[in-house]
């Protein structure tokens, strides 16, 4: 079975390749939603459908996974975000009873996350993100479409002199590594990149010369660099920060791969929820043609490149990588099984690098650095800087730029400490670890740590679990939303946490009912060792942390 869907899925992908990048079919179906409020109808996707060669069934598959592009939203009007940081915020359900005066239920969709994690009360109307908004702006923005946007965080470095939060010094000077880079031999990147120790910050902490080496290796005359920007993580900013107000440190990155590994496309899948990132990623890379530093022939060097971005449309599995290529063909954004790996089947089938918008991020100050001394900072497994995203329960919230293997404490103590009575924070996704504040003063902010002690650092989102939340309400919703955003491929994940949420949830409403720890205990085990991906083998770590940590509270929801 699985077989004949990855044969399927190949010829799609070799169908998709016909309209390659520029015509792409997945921004053909944003555009019908962002025209008409949805891409779900009849005639759309019969369309589509025939001009593709995908057929209707395989285009409905496709656009009926996307929240903004099903029908069912198409008459919303305005989205509340149900992310774990506004959850955990408690203001949602104030804002959904205010908004409520305005707009029928049917008119209130919902959207996760905006990234508004620092504030709380996030929401998306017209187009545009909002959050913590007053009674009187908010009562404004609904009546006269007057509002206040902008977003504002603290961006702290700890980590001096700063690298990811550094001041951007304009275009031409930002790039006279990459034009030095031009010149030089691609061994010595090669050499430079190892000794860099860099690991993907997108979460698995995979070592990147040896995903890049592996892409430069691969057969084939056509590659592509892929950059994951749909930081789906609620409790993350990290990116949209970088985005928004450091983008040419993510375009430089990709820049460098694209030379590296002989490919000239780039393309950065950004996520919808973030249309700020959108703008200003085409204005910087707008800027880069300007100055004559993409398309054909770079400053006489032979090297072709371009970058493009694509807007995602509401699925955290695109975060995936698999699933972000499928999606990028127009596929419905389905995991797919590995080997092989993206660097050697990735875009259309073609070699692709996939990093993350902070992995790339670091290139300019290895190219600046060398490779040896960019691995001084940071430890010996864990180099480099690490940007973490604080949410609304610390007295300072926002993005703190710090070295590897910084003490935790000192990143709460830079912010303030909290200042709402927190017993638990998760760092690192839905998919992260959840541990007890106690915990905080014995670990430091890299991948070993995280790890030895149980937990993930994974792209270092932090949300606070406020005192006031039951732990089994959190629980709750981490098992809604892996049911919600499972892609289905796989029955461990579709089923497990669907059937984990019913448990949860009986147990709360029903006094009479206890979970039987057996049953809870094999299925998070199931989920855990079978899973295809790590959406539905991750979110059992959080759950099993918060049954270890808080096994007193839960006491009652659970047979003895
Ligand atoms: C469910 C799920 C969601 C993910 N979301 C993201 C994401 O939003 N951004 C990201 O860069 N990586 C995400 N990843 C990890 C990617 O699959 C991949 O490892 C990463 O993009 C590789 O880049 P890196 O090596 O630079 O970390 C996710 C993985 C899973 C299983
Ligand atoms: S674990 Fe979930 S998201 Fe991942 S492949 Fe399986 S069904 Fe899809």
């Amino acid at each position: 079975m699985l077989l004949i869907s990855s044969r399927m899925s190949k010829n799609l992908s070799y169908l998709s390749s016909r309209k390659g990048v520029e015509k792409n079919v997945f921004e053909r179906m944003v555009a019908a939603a962002d025209a008409r409020g949805t891409a779900e109808t009849p005639d759309f996707v019969q369309k589509l459908g025939k001009e593709s060669l995908f057929g209707d069934a395989h285009t409905l598959g496709a656009v009926s996974a996307y929240d903004f592009l099903k029908a069912e939203n198409a008459d919303k009007k305005v989205f509340l975000c149900n992310g774990s940081a506004c959850l955990c915020a408690g203001t949602q359900k104030p804002l959904h009873d205010k908004l409520h005066t305005h707009f029928k239920e049917e008119e209130i969709g919902h959207i996760c996350c905006l990234g508004r994690c620092h504030e709380g009360g996030a929401f998306q109307f017209k187009g545009h993100n909002y959050s913590g908004q007053s009674d009187a702006a908010l009562e404004t923005l609904v009546t006269t479409g007057e509002g206040d946007a902008a977003d504002r965080y603290a961006v702290v470095g700890l980590l001096q002199p700063a690298v990811l939060t550094a001041d951007f010094p304009g275009v031409e000077a930002y790039y006279a590594p990459f034009r030095g880079l031009l010149g030089k031999d691609r061994g010595w990147l090669a050499a430079e990149l190892k000794a860099s120790g860099l690991r993907g910050r997108g979460g698995a902490g995979f070592p990147l010369h040896f995903k890049w080496q592996s892409c430069r290796e691969a057969p084939g005359a056509l590659k592509y660099i892929v950059c994951n920007a749909d930081e789906g993580d609620p409790g993350a900013y990290i990116d949209k920060y970088l985005m928004e107000q450091r983008p040419h440190s993510v375009l430089l990155g990709m820049m460098v791969a694209g030379w590296f590994a002989g490919a000239e496309t780039g393309i950065l899948y950004i996520r919808a929820e973030y249309p700020d990132s959108v703008r200003i990623v085409d204005e910087a890379i707008a800027e880069l043609h300007a100055a004559g530093l993409l398309g054909q022939d770079i400053l006489g060097s032979g090297f072709n490149f371009s970058l493009k971005t694509i807007k995602g449309a509401g699925a955290y599995i695109c975060g995936e990588e698999t699933a972000l290529l499928s999606s990028l063909e127009g596929q419905r954004p389905e995991v797919r099984t590995r080997p092989p790996f993206p660097t050697i089947e990735g875009l259309f089938r073609k070699p692709t690098i996939v990093n993350n918008v902070e992995t790339f991020a670091n290139l300019h100050a290895i190219l600046t650095m060398g490779g040896a001394t960019y691995a001084k900072t940071g430890t010996p497994l864990s180099s480099g800087p690490k940007l973490l995203s604080l949410d609304s329960h610390f007295a300072k919230p926002g993005i703190y730029e710090v070295a590897m293997g910084t003490p935790l404490r000192t990143v709460v103590d830079a912010a303030g400490g909290f200042k709402n009575k927190v017993k638990a924070i998760q760092v690192g996704g839905p998919l992260g670890g959840l541990l007890p504040v106690e915990k905080i003063d014995s670990l430091t902010v890299d991948f070993e740590s995280f790890k030895n002690a149980g937990f993930l650092l994974g792209h270092a989102g932090v949300v606070s679990i406020p005192d006031w939340m039951p732990m089994i309400e959190y629980i709750e919703h981490l098992f809604k939303f892996t049911a919600d955003e499972s892609c289905g491929k796989c029955f461990p994940c579709r089923l497990g946490s669907t059937r984990g949420k019913e448990l949860i949830a009986k147990a709360r409403t029903d006094s009479s009912y206890q979970i039987d720890r057996e049953l809870i205990t094999d299925l998070l085990d199931t989920m855990e060792q079978t899973s295809l991906c790590a959406l539905g083998g991750g979110v059992p770590l959080p759950i099993k942390n918060a049954l270890h940590y808080f096994a007193e509270e839960l006491e009652p929801f659970f047979k003895k």
